[in-house]
């Protein structure tokens, strides 16, 4: 059992992240803490309050993160988030859940400290889906705890072009400068980025599967996967068909690393000009490895899909 703290901007993506995670027998979700990116902070937290009602589980504990980049004072969402996840996150389908539970009155920041403080390396994952404000802080805040997190985040892209610039993938886009710390801190990070994330594809025919469960969880996630399919295929009418899972990735690889395959290499970010946000291997550390970095090069697309599609219909099915 591996225990995981998903650090999430719910997001299409980020409500099946978090559908895995509670579909999977061999995760503990012990709390979530919110960021921004797809949606504002608040935005995202409310959807997960929302979701864990729907999906059974309004025990776990959901924290409010920083709701900015550390490079500025506000954040308002880029219109490709807003484009790719609707003005609500999920889509614009409503969640049909109404939340009893509220946020924790702990920040997220300190939430993280404690829970790395309190749980070993080989206990707990943190799994950034968003910008990597809320880790990179927490590390800041807490030298102690460098050594022993163990960090599993979808973000950043080595082999493949970006999502939101030629070279910048959304998430790290979000706050450059948190992510350029973060790589940096020491840390034990696995990147998943569009290197793999590009590469599992949910089909139509897959979406579809949550209707014919009869649930009305089943209806709504149907309805805003056929959304997110619609404007992925739009993006990029020759691509392969389908959504991409990119945030249920990390949580997968997180429970299973045996799903990915991994180069080590540090990663630098760029922070400046035309390259702004890009991921790419440090040179300042070519000759002295960390060693503490790996990035995902190849995934079993075909594993992760199957299992994706059994545990996800298997917890629907038990939903109201
Ligand atoms: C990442 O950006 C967000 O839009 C998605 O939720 C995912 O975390 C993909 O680049
Ligand atoms: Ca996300």
């Amino acid at each position: 059992m591996t225990k995981l703290i998903l650090d999430l901007d719910t997001g299409i993506d980020d409500t099946l992240a978090l559908l895995y995670a509670l579909a999977s027998p061999d995760a503990e979700l012990i709390g979530i803490t919110g960021t921004f990116g797809n949606v504002s902070m608040e935005t995202g937290v409310a959807n997960d309050l929302a979701l864990l009602e729907l999906f059974g589980r309004p025990d776990i504990p959901v924290f409010a993160g920083t709701d900015h980049p550390s490079w500025a004072d506000s954040f308002s969402v880029m219109p490709e988030s807003g484009r790719f996840h609707g003005r609500n996150g999920t889509g614009n389908v409503e969640i049909p859940a109404c939340a009893r539970a509220k946020a924790q009155a702990l920040p997220a920041v300190e939430f993280l400290v404690e829970a790395l403080r309190t749980n070993g390396s080989d206990e707990l994952i943190v799994v950034p889906t968003g910008a990597s404000t809320n880790i990179a802080a927490a590390l800041e805040a807490a030298p102690d705890i460098v050594e022993r997190a163990r960090i599993v985040m979808m973000g950043g892209a080595l082999t493949q072009p970006g999502n939101v610039t030629p070279f910048a993938e959304a998430n790290i886009m979000q706050d450059p400068e948190a992510s350029a710390r973060l790589f940096t801190a020491g840390a034990q990070i696995t990147m998943v980025g569009l290197d793999v994330t590009t590469q599992v594809k949910l089909t139509r025919e897959q979406a579809e599967a949550y209707r014919a469960t009869g649930t009305a969880t089943g209806a709504f996630l149907s309805d805003m996967l056929a959304y997110y399919t619609d404007v992925t295929e739009e993006a990029h009418p020759t691509g392969v068909p389908g959504c991409n899972l990119h945030d249920p990735l990390a949580v997968a690889s997180a429970l299973d690393p045996s799903l990915i395959d991994t180069f080590t290499c540090d990663i630098m970010v760029e922070t400046e000009g035309a390259g702004r946000g890009r991921t790419i291997g440090d040179p300042a550390r070519v000759t002295c490895p960390s060693g503490r970095t790996q990035v995902a090069l190849a995934v079993d697309a075909e594993r992760f899909a199957e299992r994706f599609m059994e545990r996800t219909l298997a917890f629907v099915r038990r939903c109201p």
